[in-house]
């Protein structure tokens, strides 16, 4: 044997003596495990990702083919909004680390990076004329129950930010509560309907799917939001580069894809009045605008000036 295949033995042992170890550290014994190791298959790409089944996951409603470009790029959209929740997660844990937040916010400001650009695929890819077909046939679900995206913003922002605009300043004065906070949450005035007034179906659903969830969340995250987290750090740790991928990230989340998603909306939906029927009936128009919601995560983090012209980027000057 030469010294190669000896130092290779030697190697091999040494593995041997660290797995026993392990498994004797949990009562387990290791040999019955190197059976299993010897009659197990190689693992594949095919099954480690999961291929047959997410390439089973598209079902359209419709023979329109553009209907699966749809199904898909909501997926793909819903994969990083994940991603998002997934970051959001491990910065809660390790909070009080500053640079760690920054670190992973670049992650986060990357993925919506990829969205906004991405979205053209909306907008110019597929035929209005199959749009507005198979969109009837999708009634009355629509993005607006994403709860993934609800739950981005529930976990990056104290409620008072996310409360109806006009109400804000009142609710801050009376110190409303958490549930209270949460019945003014903005996102109703997105689900009225135009003729009566009421909530819309897709909202009813929405609610009794999630409200729940989100209002558990918003519990959970009193004081613990993305902001909170950031305003606890000490000066020192609130460095320039952090607050840059913060406001990156609030201007991504609440005007760039705000704005790509409401230039979809005008393309397709736009035209006739009775197109509009494609939605539920809502007042789109005046909701979707990012300068008519007025959401900001991080409202120190802006100039008043910038504040004035949220949502117009031109003005802004921040893009
Ligand atoms: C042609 C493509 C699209 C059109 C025409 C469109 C249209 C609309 C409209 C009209 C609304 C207002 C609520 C309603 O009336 O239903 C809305 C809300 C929403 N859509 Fe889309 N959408 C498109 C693609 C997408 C995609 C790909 C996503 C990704 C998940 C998405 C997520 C959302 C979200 C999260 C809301 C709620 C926004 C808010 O509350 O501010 N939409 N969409």
């Amino acid at each position: 044997m030469d010294t190669q295949q000896a130092n290779n033995q030697e190697a091999l042992k040494e593995q041997i003596r660290k797995l026993e170890e392990k498994y004797a550290a949990m009562g387990q014994d290791l040999s019955s495990y190197l059976d299993g190791l010897l009659y197990s298959e190689y693992l594949t790409y095919w099954d480690y990702i999961n291929l047959d089944v997410l390439l089973n996951l598209q079902q359209p409603r419709t023979a329109f083919p553009d209907e699966e470009v749809f199904i898909m790029y909501h997926q793909i959209t819903e994969l990083y909004f994940k991603l998002c929740l997934h970051e959001m997660r491990q910065i809660q844990e390790k909070s009080g680390d500053g640079a760690f937040m920054a670190q992973r916010l670049k992650r986060m400001t990357a993925y919506f990076e990829s969205l906004t650009k991405s979205f053209s695929i909306m907008i110019e890819g597929m035929e209005p004329e199959q749009f507005l077909k198979f969109r009837m046939a999708l009634l009355p679900a629509s993005g607006f129950q994403s709860a993934q995206y609800r739950m981005i913003e529930l976990q990056a922002t104290p409620l008072i930010h996310l409360a109806r605009h006009d109400l804000r300043s009142s609710l801050l004065e009376q110190k409303a509560d958490i549930p209270t906070l949460y019945s003014h949450i903005y996102w109703n005035q997105g689900a009225t309907e135009l003729a009566t007034g009421k909530k819309t179906l897709t909202l009813r659903q929405f609610e009794s799917k999630y409200g729940s969830t989100f209002l558990a969340m918003a519990h959970e995250m009193e004081g613990k939001t993305l902001y909170d987290m950031y305003l606890d750090l000490p000066d020192s740790e609130q460095g320039p580069e952090l607050k840059e991928s913060l406001r990156t990230f609030d201007r991504q989340v609440n005007i760039d894809w705000p704005l790509v998603h409401y230039k979809s909306a005008v393309r397709y939906l736009k035209k006739n009045p009775e197109d509009i029927k494609a939605t539920g009936g809502t007042n789109w128009q005046k909701y979707l605008p990012p300068k008519h919601q007025f959401r900001i995560f991080f409202p120190d983090l802006w100039t008043k000036e910038e504040k004035e012209h949220w949502g117009v980027p031109e003005k802004m000057g921040v893009l």
